[in-house]
């Protein structure tokens, strides 16, 4: 397990606070995403936990040794760590084979020749790239040259692997593959692994945990599809993914754990919400994923939670059409399937299940 309690940094003579008292815990044998913008400290956490980078404050455990401690004062050198790490850029030497990359880091560590190539093949051919052993490494594509990166951290025999934003100098179609292809190498090696992105879509599609990040602080730690579908933060809410974010009132719980809300242009019933915490007349924001909106041009006949608005635009997406609809004052997102067509100013019906939505304190 990896355990980081009250991390803290700052930079410039402590002008910049990149990270503040940021705690996690990645659970043996999973992987762990840092979810944020850019600037909001995340390769400044993964290079604490790598030793790159000397924190102000806190307290770093893997499988409980301690090797990082402000107050006992610890600091275990980087190579003592037992880490594999994959960064944005490649890192490959230029001037060697492939196999020479990454049998490099194994020298000097009293193994024999044949058991340096023995790893360093093996570990190739984990990432699926036998054959390519004596191509120098610069004649190799962007993808091969970060599963050579990849091959690298795993023939180290590390107990944990850190990612830095491995994915985001590769074009779309090849990061998607690659996403695919670290995900299924962490689930069979069983690695402990921290990854950072901004992208949230990475992080959804290959986390068992994602935390997300604002300014120096997690705000939120989840599953991806509670992060997703149930954020508790309006932070996580607006980054992962689109939302409408709608002012609500408490109107009271109706039956069990359903509730109405009124809305300044409709009321709605929600179901499957805990809204313990609050009592009648609370404000609250409704949250609404764009693609829980449905959209017609005639009534769903639908009792509850039907309402009608005005088509302001709507783009042609190829898989759906992004449509912005005026509700009021308010205006609502909604993704609406291609084959529908609206004329902008058209009038239209919306309706959404009372069970797809989430609700936030205001
Ligand atoms: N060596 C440095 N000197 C000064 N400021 C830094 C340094 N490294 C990072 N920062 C600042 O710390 C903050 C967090 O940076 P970083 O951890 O790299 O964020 P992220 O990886 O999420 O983009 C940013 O404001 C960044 O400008
Ligand atoms: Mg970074």
């Amino acid at each position: 397990m990896i355990s980081v309690q009250g991390l803290a940094k700052t930079y410039a003579g402590g002008n910049v606070r990149a990270i503040d008292g940021v705690d996690f815990q990645v659970e043996t044998g999973k992987i762990f995403t840092l979810l944020g913008p850019s600037g909001c400290g995340k390769t400044t956490s993964l290079r604490s936990v790598a030793g790159l980078e000397q924190p102000d404050a806190g307290e770093i455990n893997l499988f409980g040794e301690t090797v990082f401690s402000s107050t006992r004062g610890i600091s275990l050198h980087p190579s003592k760590r037992k880490i594999g790490m994959v960064f944005q850029s490649y890192a490959i030497w230029p001037h060697m084979t492939v196999l020479q990359n990454i049998a490099y880091p194994l020298k000097g560590k009293g193994l024999s020749r044949a058991q340096i190539e023995s790893k360093a093949r093996e570990a190739l051919r984990m990432v699926d790239l036998e054959g390519f052993e004596d191509r120098p490494a610069p004649k190799l594509s962007g993808g091969q040259q970060q599963r050579v990166a990849l091959a690298r951290a795993i023939a180290s025999d590390p107990r944990i692997f850190l990612f830095d934003e491995p994915l985001s100098n590769l074009d779309a179609k090849l990061r998607e593959e690659m996403r695919g292809h670290i995900r299924a190498l962490q689930r069979k090696l069983g690695i402990t692994s921290l990854y950072v992105t901004h992208d949230q879509v990475e992080a959804l599609s290959i986390s068992d945990f994602i935390a997300v990040m604002e300014k120096g602080k997690i705000v939120e730690v989840g599953a991806p599809r509670d992060i997703y579908l149930h954020p508790t933060s309006r932070f996580a809410a607006q980054f992962v993914g689109l939302t409408n974010i709608m002012p609500a009132k408490l109107r009271h719980g109706d039956a069990g754990d359903t509730v109405r809300v009124d809305l300044p242009f409709t009321s709605l019933l929600c179901q499957g919400l805990t809204t313990k915490a609050h009592s009648k007349g609370d404000s609250l924001m409704v949250l609404l994923r764009p693609e829980n909106v449905r959209v017609s041009s005639s009534s769903f006949n639908c009792e509850t939670n039907e309402w009608r608005g005005r088509v302001i635009s709507s783009i042609f997406l190829g898989e759906f059409i992004d449509c912005t609809i005026a509700c009021g004052d308010f205006q609502v997102r909604a993704r609406v399937n291609p084959f529908h067509q609206f004329e902008d100013g058209a009038e239209v019906y919306l309706h959404i299940a009372p069970e797809r939505f989430s609700l936030l304190t205001a």
